[in-house]
């Protein structure tokens, strides 16, 4: 057995005794955006520090555990935190609890994350359905020999982001009145923020969002067959268009939003 696989089975199997079993969607919760994970009902919480071959999350605004139970009629599974390659860990580090979520045996993935607004036409505040991402990290969690029993060499990454779910995620908004902006996320590895000539790159590329994080999971996710709605919170304008950055604003604006958001993932949930 791969030494991958020793790990994820030691993992599941210390979850399953906490009474982590059955799990249908595994929702991974951006900077400021844990709070979901607060309405999950009967929770089990697991601080990341327990998890057998979990790392820790240092990232203000990140509480690190994870919590199992119910949400939105749904059996859930959150990470609240999760782990970034600017802190340091390696690409399978960062996307080692995809690979467990997907060995517990769940189908799809919500990730969240929190960007920065890169089209002209975005605001602070904004919610954006991520229709697909560009991988500008410089590295790829797929990277070294492939393990092929839990996905293939080379992956596809055409419909990374699960069209029906897009779909479902429009309709939700439209009805509930919450204007949900859509666009390409490109993740960058952090820890800086962008500057001002990279913003302008991202956007002639392509781009109408920059962050740190869901490019490595969703590659992953991609990888393992499941299916992927991705959220992304517009925590600020990006370098260039605001004078300055900062992490204070970015967690402001995902606290003044957070209501609308949960919203919007609730109500997704309940029709995936
Ligand atoms: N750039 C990168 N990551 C981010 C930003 C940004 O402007 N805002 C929130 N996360």
């Amino acid at each position: 057995m791969t030494k991958l696989k020793e790990q994820l089975q030691e993992t599941t199997a210390f979850l399953k005794e906490k009474g982590i079993g059955d799990v249908d969607f595994g929702l991974i919760l951006g900077s400021g955006l844990g709070e979901l994970a607060d309405e999950i009902e009967e929770p089990i919480a697991v601080p990341f520090s327990e998890v057998p071959h979990f790392s820790v999350s240092t990232v203000v605004g990140h509480a690190g555990q994870l919590v199992y139970g119910t949400l939105s009629g749904k059996k859930v599974l959150a990470m609240q935190g999760r782990f970034h390659y600017y802190e340091g860990h390696s690409m399978q580090v960062v996307t080692y609890p995809v690979r467990m979520m997907a060995a517990l045996g769940i189908h799809s993935i919500v990730v969240t994350n929190a960007a920065g607004g890169v089209n002209k036409a975005f605001e602070p505040g904004n919610l954006m359905l991520i229709t697909d991402h560009i991988n500008f990290t410089g590295d790829n969690p797929l990277i070294g020999e492939n393990e092929d029993e839990m996905g293939p060499r080379f992956p596809d990454m055409s419909q990374a982001y699960t069209k029906d779910y897009q779909e479902i995620a429009r309709k939700i908004a439209a009805e509930q009145g919450i204007s949900l902006k859509e666009g390409v996320y490109m993740g960058f590895s952090g820890p800086t923020y962008e500057t001002p000539a990279e913003i302008h790159m991202a956007r002639t590329i392509g781009a109408d969002a920059v962050g740190m994080s869901t490019v490595a999971e969703v590659i992953v996710a991609a990888h393992s067959g499941l299916k992927v709605l991705g959220i992304s919170c517009i925590t600020n304008l990006a370098a260039g268009m605001q004078s300055s950055l900062n992490h204070e604003e970015v967690v402001e604006t995902t606290q003044r939003v957070k209501e609308q958001f949960k919203q919007l993932i609730k109500s997704t949930l309940e029709e995936l």
